[in-house]
């Protein structure tokens, strides 16, 4: 048993010694309603819960957050629920992505400033997680993260619909002329059939599964749907461990290593996993003080097949996977490919863990004999387009376009492209290279999901449903097609995708990881040279300061002044 003293807690600053400013501490808590024996010598946890009638996804964590309650209370802790934003995918414009950092900057502050020995951490829809995460690996103290669980699968039809992927499969299709608006309305109503995080692999699906597999979560929760009664059952041990953790630990820094990244890197490129963890992965550890870069991605892509047969990589969605026997299995499954001897929330070893979970469909979780491609999902090229790098989803492209050059149809921005896309007129073919900027960190702002731009009309008329796209956005998880995304540096920081013209010939060379502008490096320079620097629309505010201090796609797009482990003091209590 963990020495008990109270003295030891955190908490204790607030509530135990006999001075001025904690006689107001003690007697706040009794204005709760609290009696000396609810909080007295008790570890506190704070659940830093993400429900807002804005975000759907995470409507049910009003009954989660008492099942974790129920969980902390039962092990003689005092529960405090915190809200916090929700940075809900759906509803925010321009993008989530610019709120982030604003919630991780959110969940590390209002963890410092209170009386917190042990952060539940509450998410699931795509950019609480990483947001989270960021805050409590900065707050440093000892943190969970409860996932939400994916919703129920869509129904229309008798036919199975995949979050997001099926949204852009059938709006091509309504763009095509081959879907009624009766139709249309239908799929409005069957694809979200219940609370829970979008149940393709997503980027919330893959980042609710790379934090269970940093060791973030109690064993198995990412898996659960969000209305399977285990979801509450494993909400309920969260709360109970959280309070064993104010005592025991481990510190988000105990977690978050150099073997935990490659973990969850790995992870990512046997499930398919959303490009966009790259960014948030980047951004995590650049919080924790771990060198990863995105040759490290690379690295480990190619060492790694792709095993979860799950959209839009593959076919079945996140319900099917935990049937399968859902994350646990799948990280058995790849075995020595993992370390398994990284510590874990619940104090046992990754391969502790994961011991004995079977695979109970192996169409759904492929054997390593028999994955669904030898390397991981995800790839990182480099050239003179993108000299920081920029990534590709190859498992969710069409493989004939992987190698390709073609001529460029450049979108100055996403206004521009919206304009002109479905003009009869443009003059684009199946070759051609659809490129947008402006769409970067800075240039969006907040980089949102412009990268799988949409398909000329005509050409969907033609059949055409994939071509070469290239832009400094970001794509949906649950997107699919040969979208070359991330360039760096971006087009508004005087990247190489600025200096693009229509007409000029890009070349895609996937086996050589190779994005190239076949323009002379002169020219290319000249015209960078005679570009003219955008001005910035935002004089004050929060966007203000995200375009002064976003980094790139290729170190995570934290804020700079956030980066790094450096340790903040808590605050002065007297
Ligand atoms: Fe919330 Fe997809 S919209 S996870």
């Amino acid at each position: 048993m963990e020495n008990q003293d109270p003295t030891r807690l955190r908490s204790h600053r607030w509530y135990g010694p006999d001075s001025l400013r904690a006689f107001g501490h003690r007697s706040r808590a009794r204005q709760s309603g609290l009696g000396e024996s609810d909080f007295a010598g008790k570890p506190v946890v704070g659940i830093l819960n993400t429900w807002t009638d804005l975000n759907s996804c995470h409507l049910h964590f009003k009954t989660t957050v008492e099942a974790i309650k129920r969980g902390v209370l039962q092990e003689g802790g005092l529960p405090m629920e915190i809200p916090v934003m929700s940075c809900g995918e759906t509803l925010t414009k321009p993008t989530s992505m610019l709120y982030r950092n604003f919630l991780a900057m959110e969940a590390e502050e209002i963890i410092r400033a209170n009386p917190v020995d042990t952060a539940v951490l509450l998410g699931g829809c795509d950019k609480s997680t990483p947001a989270l995460l960021m805050g409590a690996i900065s707050a440093g103290v000892p943190a969970i993260y409860v996932p939400s669980g994916p919703m129920i699968k869509g129904n229309w039809n008798g036919q199975v619909l995949g979050s997001g992927s099926d949204v852009w499969k059938y709006w091509d299709e309504r763009r095509a002329g081959n879907l009624s608006e009766e139709e249309w309305r239908e799929i409005e109503g069957g694809i979200a059939r219940s609370p829970g995080h979008c149940m393709t692999m997503g980027t919330a699906a893959t980042m609710t599964a790379l934090a269970e597999t940093m060791g973030f979560s109690i064993p198995g929760s990412s898996s659960v749907p969000a209305m399977d009664a285990n979801h509450a059952r494993l909400a309920a041990e969260a709360g109970r461990q959280a309070v064993r953790n104010a005592w025991q630990g481990p510190r988000p820094d105990e977690l978050a290593t150099r073997k935990a990244f490659e973990n969850a890197v790995a992870v990512d490129m046997a499930l398919g996993g959303s490009t966009n963890a790259i960014v948030h992965l980047l951004a995590m550890a650049g919080r924790s003080g771990v060198d990863l870069n995105l040759d490290d991605f690379d690295v480990i892509s190619r060492q790694t097949p792709l095993l979860a047969n799950l959209r839009p990589s593959g076919e079945f969605l996140m319900d099917d996977f935990y049937a399968a026997g859902g994350l646990r299995a799948l990280l058995n499954q790849m075995g020595d490919l993992l370390h398994l001897d990284v510590a874990t929330v619940n104090g046992n070893t990754l391969g502790e863990n994961i011991e004995g979970c079977r695979v109970f469909n192996d169409e759904v979780i492929r054997s390593r004999d028999n994955p669904m491609a030898e390397n991981g999902g995800t790839a990182v090229l480099r050239g003179n387009l993108a000299p920081d790098g920029a990534v590709i989803k190859h498992s969710a492209a069409t493989p004939d376009l992987l190698q390709h050059t073609g001529p460029a149809v450049v979108f100055e921005d996403y206004n521009d492209l919206a304009k002109r896309i479905d003009d009869p007129a443009l003059e684009v073919t199946a070759d051609s290279v659809l490129v947008l900027r402006n769409a970067g960190p800075v240039g969006a702002p907040g980089m949102p999901e412009w990268g799988m731009l949409p398909i000329p009309r005509k050409l969907l008329e033609q059949g055409v449903r994939d071509m070469l796209r290239i832009s400094d956005a970001r794509m949906s998880g649950t997107s699919y097609g040969t979208c070359a995304l991330h360039v760096a540096p971006e087009s508004a920081a005087g990247g190489p995708l600025a200096a693009v013209r229509t007409g000029d010939a890009i070349t895609l060379d996937f086996s050589g990881r190779r994005l190239q502008l076949e323009v002379e490096e002169v020219e290319i320079a000249r015209r960078l040279a005679a570009r003219q620097e955008p001005g910035s629309r935002y004089a004050r505010g929060y966007t203000k300061l995200y375009i002064e201090h976003v980094t790139q796609a290729d170190r995570g797009c934290d804020f700079d002044f956030l980066e790094g482990s450096a340790v903040t003091p808590d605050p002065e209590i007297y």
